[in-house]
């Protein structure tokens, strides 16, 4: 049980800024009943995994009662669990099996939007009088019975969904069987206020919230919705820009901090796509904010061309540059106002490794790597399931193959309605589906990676044979024990946790460099991060304060080089190199 915080709204307990977190996707995890869907079970079953990685913190992706539109992320019962997840004693055995080990437990939150199949919807779909009707978003068609707005759903189509019982529209930013709750009404927010105290009092540590940013939505005065600008003639438009940071976001997010989170010792994440620092500061800030911290997107956006309203799946290779302008700009941004949370990965990106990194000859190195550029920053680490097995993207041949809604729809838009070459939407898709993170767990090098006894919901990713757990667990040289390393000494360095971040040579093309330092003056401590984006042997040259340095080297990817760490020594193929400094 949660002990319930001193009521007033400061201090904040902030254990969460010196834990990692691990997301589990609960479909792909473990299954235990041979259906092929990973279940509660399984999780509870694979806690020592976890506990041997060092993870403070499991953020579990959705469990609840649904019909799996959107692989739960479209709930119809928000305070029960799916049958093919188990049961609610399912669930409290997994969680008792968590908090014996000293790990927590965060939930995800879906609360912009709930399923199409849920009782509230179900009600407010019937009629225009039924008291649930003003839970979700309803519109009149325009004058000419068009839909009442131009905005594109993120799964394709209108945001727009006719309902015939009451002659109406109603509002999904998602798919049509997700539709949008209405936050204007205080009905609604206490409802939700309620879900969140359930999961709460049950002993849960705190909440991952989904696209919690597209909560508020633009209203005109006369109650309408505006037209998205057009930036794609002839075509419905990007939505994202008109709901994302909508107008009363703060004050609704500040009225579920004071009504519920206030009153538990919790750790909150909220996603928020096309979030700016702007937003970061002000929604993360301990005494003005709401949230402990938001996932941002801006990093993941690079390699597309046009970023998020371009459309992820126009894609381009990623500049370093970028990145550490984009990195920099949110790690100096936050230091001491708000806070970061520092993913690479999730069930909604590729694999890092075949993002980033090489996922061929040097998959270990650059694997690794993209781990101490990650967890070497200022924020909250999140990896996700599979990340600490340096696991891959994966090509299947057909779309046959694929399971992800916003791909298959992706892919009958693109080849049925725009004409785009097949070969050339699969490529987009291998790099940048979803399916790509959501391929099973590879547990062994046994049937189904030890996955399932049954059929796998989704296929597993071929190369299971060589990257599976069992086998990482067995090399001292693995990923996994590189991951256990870095977990580890986060707790004996606070230097790690809360030392401010500099950038060094912000111009080079390959090389990502900075410095953490913790305290001032002679007593300060002083860490270089120094890490080789490219399979080539960069040399670097740094500024006289840092080159005038001695250094221990406390963690790598290589043996530690024969010369000297700082001077004259190149990177070695997706090197990287983590130096405490000495004056
Ligand atoms: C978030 C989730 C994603 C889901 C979407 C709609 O982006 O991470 O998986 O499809 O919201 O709920
Ligand atoms: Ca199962």
């Amino acid at each position: 049980m949660n002990q319930t915080v001193n009521q007033t709204l400061n201090p904040r307990h902030d254990w969460w800024k010196q834990s990692v977190v691990y997301q589990i996707y609960p479909r792909s995890f473990q299954d235990t009943n041979g259906d092929g869907i990973g279940d509660l079970p399984g999780i509870t079953s694979r806690l020592d995994h976890l506990q041997q990685l060092g993870v403070d913190v499991v953020w579990l992706s959705p469990i609840y009662a649904s019909p799996q539109d959107d692989n739960g992320y479209d709930i119809s019962d928000y305070r029960n669990v799916a049958p093919e997840f188990g049961t609610m004693a399912d669930f409290d055995a997994m969680l008792a099996g968590m908090h014996a080990r000293g790990i927590k437990l965060m939930m995800d939150l879906v609360v912009n939007h709930s399923s199409d199949e849920h009782e509230w919807f179900r009600q407010a779909r019937s009629s225009r009088d039924n008291p649930y009707h003003d839970h979700y978003i309803w519109r009149d068609p325009k004058p000419d019975g068009s839909p009442p707005t131009n905005w594109e759903a993120a799964f394709n189509g209108s945001v727009w969904e006719w309902n015939e019982p009451t002659g109406e529209y109603y509002l999904h930013m998602f798919s049509r069987k997700q539709p949008d709750l209405n936050w204007e009404n205080p009905a609604l927010r206490a409802e939700v206020y309620d879900v969140m105290r359930f999961w709460l009092d049950k002993g849960v540590d705190g909440f991952r919230m989904d696209v919690i940013n597209m909560i508020s939505k633009p209203w005109n005065a006369d109650g309408s919705l505006p037209d998205a600008p057009v930036v794609r003639e002839g075509f419905l438009q990007p939505s994202f820009p008109m709901t994302c940071n909508g107008p009363r976001l703060l004050e609704f997010l500040r009225e579920m901090r004071e009504q519920v989170l206030d009153h538990y010792d919790t750790i909150t994440v909220g996603e928020a796509p096309l979030a700016t620092i702007t937003q970061g500061r002000e929604l993360t800030n301990p005494e003005t904010g709401a949230l402990n911290m938001l996932f941002q997107f801006e990093h993941m956006d690079l390699d597309s061309v046009g970023g998020t309203v371009g459309g992820k799946w126009a894609f381009k290779p990623l500049d370093l540059r970028d990145l550490k302008a984009t990195m920099t700009r949110w790690q100096e941004a936050l230091a001491g106002q708000g806070w970061n949370s520092l993913y690479l990965s999730n069930h909604d990106q590729p694999r890092p490794v075949s993002r980033f990194g090489d996922d061929g000859r040097y998959r270990v190195e650059s694997a690794k790597m993209l781990a101490i550029f990650l967890h070497g920053m200022q924020g909250t680490p999140y990896v996700y399931q599979g990340e600490e097995l340096g696991m891959t993207n994966v090509a299947f041949p057909s779309i046959e193959d694929y399971q992800d809604i916003e791909s298959l729809n992706m892919y009958r838009v693109a080849t049925e309605e725009r004409g785009q070459d097949p070969a050339e939407v699969m490529a987009s898709i291998y790099a940048k589906g979803r399916d790509n993170a959501r391929t099973p767990m590879h547990w062994n090098a046994g049937a189904n990676a030890g996955f399932t006894s049954g059929t796998p919901w989704l296929k597993l990713n071929p190369n299971f044979a060589q990257i599976n757990a069992a086998q990482a667990a067995e090399d001292p040289d693995s990923v996994l024990h590189h991951y256990r390393r870095l977990i580890a000494m986060r707790r004996v360095h606070p230097v790690l946790v809360h030392g401010r971040y500099a950038l060094l040579l912000p111009d080079h093309a390959q090389i990502y460099a900075y410095t953490r330092t913790l305290g001032t003056g002679d007593s300060a401590e002083r860490w270089l991060i120094v890490c080789n984006f490219s399979g080539d042997g960069p040399v670097f040259d740094l500024p006289a304060d840092v080159a005038a340095s001695t250094c221990d080297w406390m963690l790598g990817n290589y043996p530690p080089c024969e010369g000297d760490a700082l001077h004259g020594s190149p990177l070695r193929p997706w090197e990287a190199r983590m130096l405490r400094l000495h004056a």
